[in-house]
Protein backbone atom coordinates (compact mmCIF):
# COMPACT_ATOMS: atom_id res chain seq x y z
CA UNK A 1 0.00 0.00 0.00
CA UNK A 2 1.03 3.35 -0.63
CA UNK A 3 1.80 5.62 2.69
CA UNK A 4 2.54 8.94 0.94
CA UNK A 5 0.94 10.46 -2.51
CA UNK A 6 3.40 13.15 -3.21
CA UNK A 7 2.15 15.32 -5.90
CA UNK A 8 4.30 17.81 -8.14
CA UNK A 9 2.85 20.85 -9.55
CA UNK A 10 5.72 22.58 -11.41
CA UNK A 11 5.81 22.24 -15.24
CA UNK A 12 9.40 21.69 -15.04
CA UNK A 13 10.19 18.13 -14.49
CA UNK A 14 12.99 17.79 -12.08
CA UNK A 15 12.72 21.66 -11.32
CA UNK A 16 13.44 23.15 -7.71
CA UNK A 17 10.59 22.22 -5.93
CA UNK A 18 9.96 18.58 -7.19
CA UNK A 19 13.78 18.09 -6.61
CA UNK A 20 12.75 19.41 -2.69
CA UNK A 21 9.80 16.97 -2.60
CA UNK A 22 12.07 14.27 -3.42
CA UNK A 23 14.19 14.87 -0.50
CA UNK A 24 11.41 15.61 1.61
CA UNK A 25 10.25 11.43 0.49
CA UNK A 26 13.39 9.85 0.70
CA UNK A 27 13.24 11.07 4.49
CA UNK A 28 9.95 8.96 4.24
CA UNK A 29 11.49 5.96 2.37
CA UNK A 30 14.05 5.49 4.74
CA UNK A 31 11.70 4.88 7.09
CA UNK A 32 9.66 1.94 4.99
CA UNK A 33 7.16 4.19 3.41
CA UNK A 34 5.99 3.73 0.29
CA UNK A 35 5.65 6.84 -1.82
CA UNK A 36 3.73 7.49 -5.44
CA UNK A 37 5.07 10.22 -7.11
CA UNK A 38 2.44 11.83 -9.39
CA UNK A 39 3.41 15.04 -11.89
CA UNK A 40 0.74 17.22 -12.62
CA UNK A 41 1.42 18.47 -15.56
CA UNK A 42 1.63 15.03 -17.64
CA UNK A 43 -2.08 14.90 -16.32
CA UNK A 44 -3.66 17.56 -18.11
CA UNK A 45 -6.19 17.96 -15.80
CA UNK A 46 -9.70 20.30 -16.35
CA UNK A 47 -10.35 23.19 -14.38
CA UNK A 48 -13.30 22.24 -12.07
CA UNK A 49 -16.87 23.70 -13.83
CA UNK A 50 -18.67 24.45 -10.98
CA UNK A 51 -21.19 23.20 -12.48
CA UNK A 52 -22.68 21.56 -8.97
CA UNK A 53 -23.63 18.36 -10.15
CA UNK A 54 -20.99 16.80 -7.33
CA UNK A 55 -23.60 17.61 -4.56
CA UNK A 56 -25.90 15.06 -5.73
CA UNK A 57 -23.20 12.75 -4.74
CA UNK A 58 -20.14 14.17 -4.06
CA UNK A 59 -18.47 12.42 -7.33
CA UNK A 60 -16.81 14.94 -10.09
CA UNK A 61 -18.50 14.32 -13.47
CA UNK A 62 -15.20 14.70 -15.60
CA UNK A 63 -14.22 11.90 -16.90
CA UNK A 64 -10.56 12.46 -16.85
CA UNK A 65 -7.32 11.58 -14.90
CA UNK A 66 -8.50 13.27 -11.71
CA UNK A 67 -10.96 10.23 -11.49
CA UNK A 68 -7.83 7.54 -9.69
CA UNK A 69 -6.19 10.86 -7.35
CA UNK A 70 -9.53 11.02 -5.60
CA UNK A 71 -9.14 7.26 -4.94
CA UNK A 72 -5.25 7.60 -3.71
CA UNK A 73 -6.04 10.55 -1.90
CA UNK A 74 -9.07 8.66 0.14
CA UNK A 75 -6.35 5.73 0.45
CA UNK A 76 -2.83 6.77 1.56
CA UNK A 77 -2.08 8.67 4.72
CA UNK A 78 0.10 11.40 4.04
CA UNK A 79 -0.23 13.87 0.46
CA UNK A 80 2.75 16.02 -0.02
CA UNK A 81 2.15 19.11 -2.27
CA UNK A 82 4.99 20.61 -4.31
CA UNK A 83 4.63 23.77 -6.33
CA UNK A 84 6.85 26.80 -7.49
CA UNK A 85 5.50 30.17 -6.36
CA UNK A 86 4.01 32.24 -9.01
CA UNK A 87 3.20 35.34 -8.39
CA UNK A 88 2.82 34.83 -5.00
CA UNK A 89 0.46 32.01 -5.17
CA UNK A 90 0.59 28.12 -6.28
CA UNK A 91 1.28 26.74 -9.64
CA UNK A 92 -1.90 26.69 -11.48
CA UNK A 93 -1.60 23.06 -12.25
CA UNK A 94 -1.98 22.76 -8.02
CA UNK A 95 -4.77 25.22 -8.06
CA UNK A 96 -6.98 23.03 -10.37
CA UNK A 97 -6.03 19.95 -8.60
CA UNK A 98 -7.73 21.17 -5.38
CA UNK A 99 -10.35 22.74 -6.92
CA UNK A 100 -11.08 19.47 -8.50
CA UNK A 101 -12.26 18.11 -4.56
CA UNK A 102 -15.00 20.85 -4.86
CA UNK A 103 -16.99 17.25 -4.75
CA UNK A 104 -15.45 16.64 -1.32
CA UNK A 105 -16.77 19.52 -0.57
CA UNK A 106 -19.86 18.70 -1.00
CA UNK A 107 -19.41 16.00 0.29
CA UNK A 108 -18.42 16.90 3.44
CA UNK A 109 -20.29 19.65 3.79
CA UNK A 110 -23.48 19.53 2.02
CA UNK A 111 -24.17 15.62 1.88
CA UNK A 112 -22.48 15.43 5.56
CA UNK A 113 -20.95 12.21 3.80
CA UNK A 114 -17.19 13.16 3.93
CA UNK A 115 -15.02 10.52 1.73
CA UNK A 116 -11.80 10.83 4.59
CA UNK A 117 -12.95 11.59 8.29
CA UNK A 118 -10.41 13.81 10.31
CA UNK A 119 -10.10 11.19 12.82
CA UNK A 120 -8.31 9.10 10.53
CA UNK A 121 -5.30 11.27 11.08
CA UNK A 122 -4.49 11.57 7.46
CA UNK A 123 -1.82 14.97 6.99
CA UNK A 124 -0.99 16.61 4.29
CA UNK A 125 2.29 19.15 3.61
CA UNK A 126 3.41 22.18 1.39
CA UNK A 127 6.54 22.59 -0.47
CA UNK A 128 7.08 25.37 -1.79
CA UNK A 129 10.03 27.19 -3.57
CA UNK A 130 10.58 30.60 -5.23
CA UNK A 131 13.55 32.57 -6.80
CA UNK A 132 12.95 35.81 -4.38
CA UNK A 133 14.55 36.08 -1.01
CA UNK A 134 11.25 37.04 0.11
CA UNK A 135 9.58 34.49 2.58
CA UNK A 136 6.62 36.16 2.84
CA UNK A 137 5.79 35.59 -1.27
CA UNK A 138 4.65 31.49 -0.18
CA UNK A 139 2.26 32.85 2.70
CA UNK A 140 -0.86 32.54 -0.08
CA UNK A 141 0.29 29.19 -1.39
CA UNK A 142 0.33 28.21 2.46
CA UNK A 143 -2.94 29.47 3.52
CA UNK A 144 -4.47 28.55 0.42
CA UNK A 145 -3.04 24.78 1.52
CA UNK A 146 -4.34 24.94 4.61
CA UNK A 147 -8.18 25.55 3.65
CA UNK A 148 -7.83 22.43 1.11
CA UNK A 149 -6.36 20.12 3.46
CA UNK A 150 -9.20 21.40 6.19
CA UNK A 151 -11.77 20.95 3.53
CA UNK A 152 -10.56 17.27 2.76
CA UNK A 153 -10.19 16.34 5.89
CA UNK A 154 -6.49 16.20 6.26
CA UNK A 155 -4.81 17.66 8.98
CA UNK A 156 -2.20 20.51 8.13
CA UNK A 157 1.14 18.91 8.84
CA UNK A 158 3.33 21.71 7.92
CA UNK A 159 4.70 23.32 5.19
CA UNK A 160 7.88 24.54 3.77
CA UNK A 161 9.51 27.66 1.80
CA UNK A 162 12.90 27.65 0.11
CA UNK A 163 13.68 30.96 -1.15
CA UNK A 164 16.67 32.26 -3.89
CA UNK A 165 15.76 29.53 -6.01
CA UNK A 166 15.03 30.41 -9.57
CA UNK A 167 16.69 28.17 -12.91
CA UNK A 168 15.57 24.48 -13.14
CA UNK A 169 17.13 22.34 -10.91
CA UNK A 170 19.24 25.15 -9.16
CA UNK A 171 18.03 23.45 -5.95
CA UNK A 172 21.14 21.06 -6.57
CA UNK A 173 23.49 23.37 -6.22
CA UNK A 174 22.43 24.55 -2.99
CA UNK A 175 22.55 21.39 -0.15
CA UNK A 176 21.26 23.44 3.06
CA UNK A 177 17.70 23.77 1.15
CA UNK A 178 18.14 19.88 0.27
CA UNK A 179 18.65 19.06 3.69
CA UNK A 180 15.90 21.37 5.41
CA UNK A 181 13.64 19.40 2.17
CA UNK A 182 14.53 15.93 3.90
CA UNK A 183 14.47 17.58 7.03
CA UNK A 184 11.29 18.93 7.25
CA UNK A 185 10.15 15.12 5.38
CA UNK A 186 11.52 13.08 8.80
CA UNK A 187 9.55 15.43 10.56
CA UNK A 188 6.33 14.94 8.97
CA UNK A 189 7.29 11.31 9.19
CA UNK A 190 7.55 10.83 13.07
CA UNK A 191 4.84 13.46 13.66
CA UNK A 192 2.46 11.81 11.77
CA UNK A 193 2.93 8.69 9.97
CA UNK A 194 4.80 6.55 12.11
C1 LIG B 1 5.15 32.62 -13.99
C2 LIG B 1 6.18 32.68 -12.90
C3 LIG B 1 5.91 33.42 -11.75
C4 LIG B 1 6.83 33.46 -10.69
N1 LIG B 1 6.52 34.19 -9.58
C5 LIG B 1 7.36 34.17 -8.51
C6 LIG B 1 7.04 34.87 -7.30
O1 LIG B 1 6.00 35.50 -7.17
N2 LIG B 1 7.92 34.81 -6.28
C7 LIG B 1 9.10 34.12 -6.36
O2 LIG B 1 9.86 34.08 -5.38
N3 LIG B 1 9.43 33.42 -7.49
C8 LIG B 1 8.59 33.43 -8.57
N4 LIG B 1 8.89 32.71 -9.70
C9 LIG B 1 10.11 31.86 -9.73
C10 LIG B 1 9.81 30.39 -9.37
O3 LIG B 1 9.00 30.30 -8.23
C11 LIG B 1 11.12 29.63 -9.07
O4 LIG B 1 11.90 29.62 -10.24
C12 LIG B 1 10.89 28.22 -8.57
O5 LIG B 1 12.06 27.74 -7.94
C13 LIG B 1 10.49 27.28 -9.69
O6 LIG B 1 10.26 25.99 -9.18
P1 LIG B 1 10.24 24.73 -10.18
O7 LIG B 1 11.65 24.61 -10.70
O8 LIG B 1 9.82 23.60 -9.32
O9 LIG B 1 9.28 25.05 -11.25
C14 LIG B 1 8.03 32.71 -10.78
C15 LIG B 1 8.31 31.97 -11.96
C16 LIG B 1 7.40 31.96 -12.99
C17 LIG B 1 7.71 31.14 -14.24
Amino acid sequence: MTNILAISSSPRRNGNSELALRSFCLAAEEKGISVELIRLQELRLEPCRGCELCAKDGRCVVKDKMQPLYEKVAAVEGLVLATPIYFGSLSAQLKIFMDRFQCWWQAKYRLKKPFVLLEEGKAGYLISTGALQRADFADNAVAIAKVFFHSINYNYGGSLSLQGLDHKGEIDDDPAALKSAYAAGKEFVNGYLL
